[in-house]
């Protein structure tokens, strides 16, 4: 869709698509190129209070209704912000998109892949990534660096290992029927060895990127 370069973080809670996103970003900005950073469920003023609903954990969201709910934040998202950029030639880098609800809501609460990409044609319209980098993670670890950070577990971290071991399996489920537009990398190492990792992707699969040496 439009000239720009669409990439999409994804990974279990705690996997950390977050950070990945920051430094992948900023290292496009240092080269000059002009980039949107955004996330989901979020990205928009409507996106933001969807999320708050969302991980709410006094939430009571019917698994068909969740599905509906992240579908409706991607909605405004596109249409809002990652549609327009990339008609602009920006690269995009989103912090999850479509295949969090694939792997969360198609294999995490079990209702399947294609009735959840049905419930997704509306929201992203033409609108597809052209690389989604997944951060691959065992959940044990992934929850040993989520209680590290401290923070307080929203609704969906709640659900628990096995949620996120459905979650895992999923997304290697994804990537492996994605071909070229998908690229597992292990989260499991240092935050610069997996950013670099990453880079290395993002510029064998996207012909504008900016040629360097090194690897800065
Ligand atoms: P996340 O972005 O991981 O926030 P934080 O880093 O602050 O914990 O939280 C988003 C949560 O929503 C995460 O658990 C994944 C889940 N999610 C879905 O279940 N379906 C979706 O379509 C999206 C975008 C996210």
């Amino acid at each position: 869709m439009g000239h720009g370069f669409f990439v999409a973080l994804e990974g279990i809670d705690g996997s950390g698509t977050t950070t990945q996103a920051l430094l992948l970003a900023d290292r496009l900005e240092c080269l000059g190129v002009r980039v949107v950073r955004t996330r989901e469920p979020g990205g928009t003023s409507l996106g933001e209070r969807l999320r708050e609903l969302l991980l709410d954990p006094r939430a009571a969201i019917d698994a068909r209704t969740e599905v509906l709910l992240y579908a409706a934040a991607r909605a405004q998202h596109v249409a809002e912000v990652i549609a327009p950029a990339l008609s602009q030639g920006a690269v995009v880098v989103s912090d999850r998109y479509l295949a969090s609800s694939l792997a969360y809501q198609g294999y995490g609460r079990g209702l399947g892949p294609e009735l959840v990409w049905q419930a997704n044609k509306l929201a992203v319209s033409t609108c597809l990534p052209d690389l989604t980098l997944y951060l691959d993670l065992a959940p044990e670890e992934a929850l040993r660096r989520r209680r590290d950070r401290g923070d307080a577990p929203d609704r969906i971290e709640l659900c628990g290992d096995a949620f996120q071991a459905r979650v895992r399996q999923g997304y290697l489920s994804l990537a492996a029927s994605q071909g070229d537009a998908a690229q597992v990398v292990s989260a499991a190492r240092d935050r610069d060895s997996v950013a670099a990792d990453l880079w290395a992707s993002v510029t064998a699969c996207w012909s504008g990127a900016p040629q360097t040496t090194g690897d800065g």
